[in-house]
């Protein structure tokens, strides 16, 4: 596959799709940019729902590979999550099925595996192919979006990198986050090495800076070519003054997902 240029990010009015937008352009992407509600400063952004296929295809029409961010980031009540998530990720694969787009790199979530214990000191990390243990139906729809793109790949020979995404913000601001933390930078340089490496297949990833207190390998990132150069331990020594240390007693702090595997109602509907 020839280097993508012209990148489709989705979500782009988003925090993360703002944070990328600051950044990718320097490793020479020229970017699309989608999203339900108006990006600032891009008034060439294309104003699209993901429940919209005919608009969806137009937008992916002619990119070399899409970054797709866009859709409900919490929990919310299932309809909500069938619609943006679910429906929109699959018209998101079809669109660049029928259009010819050979790569997507789709933003997954460590919720897709939320309820796995997490590992204590000496335990080994949690690697990529662990089984799928969602902690919310967002982190279910993120499931949904790996299987997916396993499928368009298998069946349809689009490639898909997969990252389970910890949290990406400019600093750490839990104890929590201390273990999956990923910079702005390193988000940029993941996503640089999912557009670029070769023969991908679908490859699932986690999404992190090199962190002390990593949980999970970061292997299958690596092998993209991904080299994060932060950490988030600076920050350490202030969030645990502030909360001490996670209480592997807790349920909230005994499995990945944190609070998502305790708190959020599950809504019916
Ligand atoms: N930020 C993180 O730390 C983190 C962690 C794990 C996973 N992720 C994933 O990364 C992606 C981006 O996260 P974020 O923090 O920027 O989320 P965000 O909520 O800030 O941004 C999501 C964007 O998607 C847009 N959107 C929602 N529904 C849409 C639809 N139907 N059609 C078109 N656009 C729609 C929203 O308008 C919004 O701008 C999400 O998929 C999220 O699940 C983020």
């Amino acid at each position: 596959m020839a280097a993508p240029r012209t990148v489709l990010l989705t979500g782009a009015a988003g925090g993360l799709g703002t944070l990328m937008r600051d950044l990718l352009p320097a490793y020479g992407y020229e970017l699309r940019l989608l999203d339900l509600t108006p990006v600032a400063d891009a008034p060439d952004a294309i104003a699209a729902d993901l429940g919209d296929l005919d608009a969806v295809r137009a937008a992916v029409r002619g990119v070399d590979a899409v970054i797709h961010l866009a859709g409900i980031s919490l929990e919310a009540p299932f309809d909500d999550i069938l619609r943006a998530n679910i429906t929109g990720t699959y018209h998101l694969y079809e669109a660049a099925r029928q259009e010819g787009v050979p790569r997507v790199v789709f933003a997954s979530s460590n919720h897709a595996i939320g309820f796995t214990p997490r590992p204590g000191g000496g335990e080994p990390l949690i690697p990529a192919g662990t089984p799928h243990r969602p902690d919310t139906f967002y982190g279910l729809s993120k499931c949904f979006g790996e299987d997916l793109a396993q499928l368009y790949w298998d069946k349809h020979g689009l490639e898909t990198v997969s990252v389970r995404i910890g949290s990406c913000f400019p600093e750490p601001t839990s104890v929590r986050m201390l273990s999956i933390w990923m910079s702005p930078a390193d988000c940029a340089r993941l996503f640089h090495a999912a557009l670029t490496a070769s023969g991908v297949g679908h490859t699932v990833v986690y999404g992190s800076s090199a962190n002390t207190r990593l949980p999970w390998d970061l292997a299958s990132a690596r092998a993209l070519g991904y080299d994060p150069q932060d950490d988030s331990e600076p920050y350490a020594a202030k969030l645990l003054a502030e909360h001490g240390e996670l209480d592997p007693d807790n349920p909230e702090h005994a499995h990945l997902g944190g609070h998502f595997c305790t708190n959020p109602p599950m809504w019916p509907r």
